[in-house]
């Protein structure tokens, strides 16, 4: 067996998902990584000094001596920065969303006040921006869209493979209780609110597995042709009634969506994304297609059940994001980052650095993801009407 290889990698940010990722650094074990440091705007001192890796003074100095960087910023700033990334001839693991639409920089940019096409038309030149820079680019863009090296999500791309089904329908969910970034209430910062924050996870998904299918039968991804979308404010309608559950503090972002996709073989997805979700983080995927019906269960799953009757009992135990309460049943998961994808994800994106292996999630199908948000953005904004999606 040939040696390892060595990756040197860098973290940009260093927040809950920079967290995540170096989680997920240490469990590579198919290459040999040198972390070099932290480059972040806010609390990189104190996020090296847990993982002993040096701080750095700029983007630049980290860039220049990585192979790979984990783009973990806030989503306004992701272009940016994978854009340097790329120039620099460097591999760029970008989060969730690729990109999108940051308002027009003005104190008084307000969500629930400019055009949804004026959002799509910026987020499709962004795409441009950043697919070009990976063409002229050594480097490539990784998409972190977790969902997709989710195993669940693997093991029905195995059946899809395997027996060649035809997917007639998916439904998938993402949601919780809130997000808890204090960014992520603004749409200047986020790019939108749970359609795209929430509802990009479950889409991606349902987008991978349509392409899976394609190539599997065909030989080329079947596409999203159209899209229609509802959004709606509900923590922030002045009849909602806060009894501490739920968080409402959002300043101009939608907290509940649902998109309708339309492929272009005429089969269809609905995803749905919300933040009014009690009860743990409610992440799942279910297939009906012509020779078999999956349903993926990403968070929570039924691995392992618990029934605690005294909740401080429970005090310093771990049992699932997002729970409420750990009284009464729960499901505790035995791995979380695991069953949602996190420690595969990383894995294979060393594996795409160091050996040129290809990558299930990659910077088309975040293109279309993004395509498909905005347009259902549009959608929204017309009560529903199908927008076409183009894509990439
Ligand atoms: N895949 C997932 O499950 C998942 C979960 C949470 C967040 N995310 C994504 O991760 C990204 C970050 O979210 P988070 O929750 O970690 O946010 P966070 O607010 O916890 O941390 C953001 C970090 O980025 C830094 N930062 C912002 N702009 C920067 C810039 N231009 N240059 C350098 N550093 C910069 C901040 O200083 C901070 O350290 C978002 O795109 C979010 O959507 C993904």
């Amino acid at each position: 067996m040939s040696a390892k290889k060595t990756v040197r990698s860098g973290i940009v940010g260093a927040g809950f998902s920079a967290s995540f990722h170096h989680e997920a650094i240490r469990k590579v074990h198919g290459v040999n990584v040198e972390v070099q440091g932290v480059y972040a705007l806010h609390r990189a001192e104190e996020y090296a000094k847990a993982r002993g890796i040096p701080v750095m003074s700029s983007l630049e100095d980290l860039i220049e001596r990585c192979d790979v960087l984990h783009v973990c910023t806030t989503a306004s700033s992701h272009e940016e920065v994978a854009v340097k990334i790329l120039r620099a001839g460097r591999f760029a693991i970008v989060e969730k969303p690729l990109t999108g639409y940051f308002g027009d920089g003005t104190d008084s940019f307000h969500g629930d006040r400019f055009p949804r096409q004026t959002a799509l038309d910026h987020a499709l030149a962004s795409i441009e921006r950043m697919l070009e820079a990976e063409r002229a680019s050594t480097g490539k863009i990784l998409y972190a869209e977790n969902w997709i090296y989710a195993p669940a999500i693997q093991k029905e791309r195995e059946i899809i493979e395997k027996t060649g089904a035809q997917i007639l329908w998916i439904h998938a969910e993402e949601a919780h209780s809130g997000s808890h970034a204090k960014t992520y209430a603004y749409w200047k910062y986020s790019g939108g609110g749970v359609m795209i924050g929430k509802g990009c996870h479950p889409l991606t998904a349902a987008l991978y597995l349509k392409a899976v299918e394609g190539r599997a039968r065909g030989g080329k991804p079947i596409k999203p042709a159209e899209v229609s979308a509802r959004v709606h404010a509900l923590t922030r309608m002045p009849g909602f009634r806060d009894e501490g559950h739920i968080r409402c503090d959002y300043y101009d972002i939608d907290d509940f969506s649902m998109m309708h996709v339309v492929f272009e073989d005429g089969t269809v997805a609905d995803v749905f994304a919300s933040d009014i979700i009690l009860g743990g983080i409610h992440n799942w995927l279910e297939v009906a297609a012509n020779n078999h019906r999956t349903i993926c269960n990403i968070n929570p799953n039924n691995a392992m059940q618990t029934y605690n009757p005294v909740e401080a009992n429970f005090k310093d135990i771990y049992v699932v994001e997002k729970i409420g309460t750990k009284q009464g049943w729960s499901f505790p998961s035995p791995e979380e980052d695991w069953f949602t994808g996190y420690p595969q994800e990383i894995e294979a994106f060393y594996r795409a650095v160091a050996y040129g292996d290809p990558a299930e999630s990659d910077s088309r199908l975040a293109a279309d993801a993004i395509s498909t948000i905005y347009s259902a953005y549009v959608s929204a904004e017309r009560s529903g009407s199908a927008v076409p999606v183009r894509t990439f």
